[in-house]
């Protein structure tokens, strides 16, 4: 297995910026972001220091789930550019010293896409076995007990061909059969199509997803009612998370690794089991990244978040690489999520995620602790999700880079496909000139990092954990975290202070932690 492990590759360590590429920058003032407005502002990237950008899906879609309905995988959707403007934002990222991950969505296509309009014209059509069709059960409707996000059965009937087909998401987006090797192939040549062109890897969505149990069985109620315990009282158990998905990784693995450096495949790997999530990095021959949701999910208190992490590294094969990230595009901001907004706490979870070993993947925003937007019902854009607190779209509205009608996003004139909402002061013009700022605050530890952690995992030591502290060692360095509003006392801990995640070092007369606050120490 030894020669197995990975060599210092240059994601372990890294931090990963995540964009949702609709709201982070329009070039052309259609109210949408696109790649032109990306590659417009890599050199904010390039201050802000991360290694890469993981964009949301850039492939031509109808749309009805933002992207994650593919109608063709070899292609760049209009709105946001086209396949030139992508080979200009790959070489202009390098030269900024970024990689590019894209977004693949292999779990299921947009019924728009060929392969499914030809699936539906006939049983005996070439792309049939493609998707999951099935008859309808013994006693009438649909084949399974399989429900879709909205609660609605995850089976749509078909009256051309009379049978049902799957969709575990929307209708818009039909399940694709991985049973059928001429999907494996198609998957092949559309990675090797983008690595030829320069990517550095995929973000793969519903990565746990891919196949789907055999005979069709119902999935077993759950009792687990929180977001990794399934559907309205449902697991997944045959639906998604079979042992055959696997073996696809394996084989995209093997594709990975006939280019150097390796490609990079990042996992939504969406488990609350942590041998579940271990096993995405086989042995070293699967993922080399697999998303934590135990971690996105966790409480933000001292037990909670040093019991995922202890529980994580016990579970991952030797030399694999964590991943630490709490905001994103489905589950909305750490900031509001995790903080109320509170500055305080944003800048400890900031310190915390950047201090643990392993990889970090902020979302866009996260830097100036932008919290969620309210989305009034009328501007809802997300069919997903219903309207009101529990939308989608709340974490997917435009970056705010200044203080200009619209934050600079677009154009004063035009509407932005999302409101931007009411935020004033966290931008990142403002916030750049303020060296005591979040993002300030954000850019330094990024920079520590590299010089800390770079390439590598460091270790975890856990020293103690308590109702509101938590301190941990990680390679040479001592964290300290007070998970209350009140000022703790402390002994101080060996070897030099390196930062807080506010106010100054504790006098070493009368130590102790600030509320909320994160100290940093070099123990050698
Ligand atoms: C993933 C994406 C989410 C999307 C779903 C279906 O969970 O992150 O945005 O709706 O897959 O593709
Ligand atoms: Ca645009």
């Amino acid at each position: 297995m030894a020669e197995n492990l990975p060599r210092e590759p240059w994601w372990q360590g890294a931090v990963l910026y995540h964009i949702y590429v609709r709201s982070w920058q329009d070039s052309n003032d259609d109210g949408y972001g696109d790649l032109r407005g990306v590659i417009s502002r890599l050199d904010y990237l390039r201050w802000l220091g991360v290694d890469a950008i993981w964009l949301s899906p850039t492939m031509p879609s109808p749309d009805a789930d933002w992207g994650y309905d593919v109608s063709d995988y070899t292609g760049v959707h209009p709105e946001l550019g086209t396949l030139d403007d992508m080979d200009a934002l790959i070489e202009a990222a390098a030269g900024a010293g970024l990689r590019v991950l894209l977004d693949l969505v292999p779990n299921h296509t947009s019924s728009a896409h060929p392969w499914f309009i030809d699936a539906a014209s006939a049983r005996d059509s070439a792309h049939r076995d493609f998707y999951v069709w099935a008859d309808p059960a013994p006693g009438g409707g649909p084949p399974s007990n399989w429900l879709d996000p909205t609660g609605q059965s995850a089976w749509q009937w078909d009256d051309g061909t009379g049978q049902y087909y799957l969709h575990n998401y929307l209708p818009e987006q039909a399940d694709l059969n991985w049973w059928e090797p001429a999907v494996h192939a198609e998957f092949g040549q559309i990675l090797t199509f983008w690595f030829e062109r320069g990517i550095a890897g995929f973000r793969i969505d519903v990565a746990h997803g891919l196949y789907k149990d055999a005979l069709l069985r119902d999935n077993p109620v759950s009792l687990d009612h929180g977001p990794l315990g399934g559907r309205f009282g449902f697991s997944p158990a045959y639906s998604a998370n079979r042992p055959e998905t696997h073996a696809v990784y394996r084989e995209w693995r093997r594709i990975a690794e006939r280019y150097a450096p390796p490609k990079l495949l990042l996992g939504e790997t969406w488990t609350g089991d942590f041998s579940e999530l271990s096993r995405f990095y086989g042995d070293h021959d699967e993922l080399q990244l697999a998303f934590n949701f135990p971690f996105v999910f966790s409480e933000f208190s001292a037990p909670a978040l040093a019991g995922v992490v202890t529980q994580t590294l016990a579970h991952l094969p030797a030399g694999a690489c964590p991943v630490w990230t709490a905001s994103n595009h489905d589950v909305g901001r750490f900031a509001t999520r995790w903080c109320g907004d509170d500055e305080r706490k944003i800048r400890l979870a900031l310190l915390v995620m950047t201090t643990l070993p392993g990889t970090v993947v902020l979302y866009y925003g996260d830097e100036i602790g932008m919290p969620d937007v309210d989305v009034p019902a009328d501007a809802r854009r997300d069919l997903m999700s219903p309207a009101g607190p529990a939308s989608r779209d709340r974490g997917r509205t435009p970056m705010r880079w200044d203080a200009t009608e619209n934050a600079g996003f677009t154009s004063a004139t035009v509407r932005p496909w999302l409101p931007v909402g009411d935020m004033a002061g966290s931008d990142v013009a403002d916030q750049m000139r303020d060296p005591d700022s979040m993002l300030s605050f954000c850019r330094r530890l990024i920079a520590w990092r590299r010089a800390e952690f770079g390439g590598r995992v460091a270790g975890y030591e856990l020293l103690s954990s308590a109702a509101d502290s938590w301190s941990y060692r990680a390679g040479e360095v001592t964290v300290l975290a007070n998970f209350s509003g009140q000022r703790r006392p402390a002994a101080p801990p060996a070897g030099r202070f390196l930062l807080a995640s506010w106010g100054t070092e504790p006098p070493a007369g009368d130590f102790g932690i600030e509320p909320w606050q994160g100290l940093v120490y070099r123990t050698s």
